[in-house]
Parts: structure tokens; C-alpha cells; sequence
């Protein structure tokens, strides 16, 4: 005698319909929702491979007679919506020392801020708004400075033997400690 499969129940089937319309539904909705996620990441995850350098010169720019020389320091801004690349972000003096490395001090006096100014006559730097003045490596020169910390360093690397690339930081003024801000 032939035997026919009972059909599944009226219920059992809508279950199962309604089952395949929510996981089709939901993969629909993750998926883009994942992409969008990537792409609103992706500006941060190359800032971050980066190690947070940017590129500040040429190595050949960079006076070879061991005078500092002042740049400008661009970088891409990124908030939650918006990728904004050029940004000036501060300024450095770049120096070439011994060993074919790249010296980085912030131009922004530790005092309050205001930028100094390298005096090649006298090989230093000095600050225009309460005199400070510093040595070549940063160090506070006269004792009666009001800067209360030497000039800041920054992290320099030379890549392929050409770029110079600084790990840009501002650092809280007034203090005696190096303060990221
Ligand atoms: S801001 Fe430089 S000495 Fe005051």
C-alpha cells in the first residue's frame, strides 16, 4: 500500500515561514549595519596603525648644519562624522643629531604657551612673552625662567631614509610634569 508524508499542520507552517522572514529580516538589517560601522571606523583604524605620526618634512629641508628650523605640523581630524585632512594642529622645531636622528621639540613654551623663537646668534631659543630661554635639547638656560619644564621632545622617526615623522603632541603649560592634552 502507498504511504503519503502527513503535511505539516497549518500552525507548524506559519511557525516555519515566520521563522525564515525574521533570520532573512535580520541578516538584511546586520549586514549594512556592520558595513556602515566599518566604513565610520575605518579613518580611525588607519590613524591608529599609524601610531598617531604624521609627516612633518622632508629630511633634506632640514638644515644638515645641525640649526634647528621651525615646521608647521598638519594633521587629519577625525570626529564621529567627518574626515578633515590638513589640519594645523601646532608647530616644531626639527634638528638633525647625532647618529643621523631627528630632534622634535614643541614650539609652544612649557611657561603659558606662547611660541618661541630660535636665536641662531646666540644658539638658543628664547620665549617673547616672559623671556624663558632654552638650549638646543630643550633645556631650561637661565635659572630665573618662568617655564617651569624644559621645551617638550617629541617622538621623531626618519622613514626611508627621507621623511621625517613627528608623534605630535600638546602638553599642558604651567606644570612641571609632561602632561598630554
Ligand atoms: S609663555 Fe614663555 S615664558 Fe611665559
Amino acid at each position: 500500500m502507498e504511504h503519503h508524508p502527513t503535511p505539516p499542520a497549518p500552525d507548524r507552517r506559519n511557525f516555519l515561514a515566520k521563522a525564515a522572514a525574521t533570520v532573512i529580516g535580520g541578516i538584511t538589517v546586520v549586514i549594512p549595519a556592520a558595513s556602515g560601522l566599518l566604513v565610520l571606523l575605518d579613518p580611525l583604524r588607519r590613524k591608529s596603525a599609524d601610531g598617531g605620526a604624521v609627516f612633518v618634512a622632508n629630511l633634506a629641508a632640514v638644515p644638515e648644519s645641525g640649526e634647528p628650523r621651525k615646521f608647521p605640523v598638519l594633521a587629519t581630524r577625525v570626529d564621529a562624522w567627518n574626515r578633515t585632512p590638513d589640519v594645523p594642529v601646532g608647530a616644531v622645531y626639527l634638528q638633525r643629531v647625532a647618529g643621523g636622528a631627528v630632534r622634535a621639540l614643541n614650539v609652544a613654551c612649557p611657561h603659558a604657551g606662547c611660541f618661541v623663537d630660535f636665536k641662531s646668534a646666540r644658539n638658543n631659543y628664547h620665549c617673547p612673552c616672559h623671556n624663558s630661554s632654552f638650549a638646543l635639547d630643550g633645556k631650561v638656560l637661565d635659572p630665573k625662567s618662568p617655564s617651569p619644564r624644559p621645551l617638550d621632545t617629541l617622538e621623531t622617526e626618519v622613514r626611508n631614509g627621507t621623511e621625517v615623522w613627528v608623534k605630535f603632541r600638546n602638553f599642558r603649560a604651567g606644570v612641571h610634569e609632561k602632561i598630554p592634552v
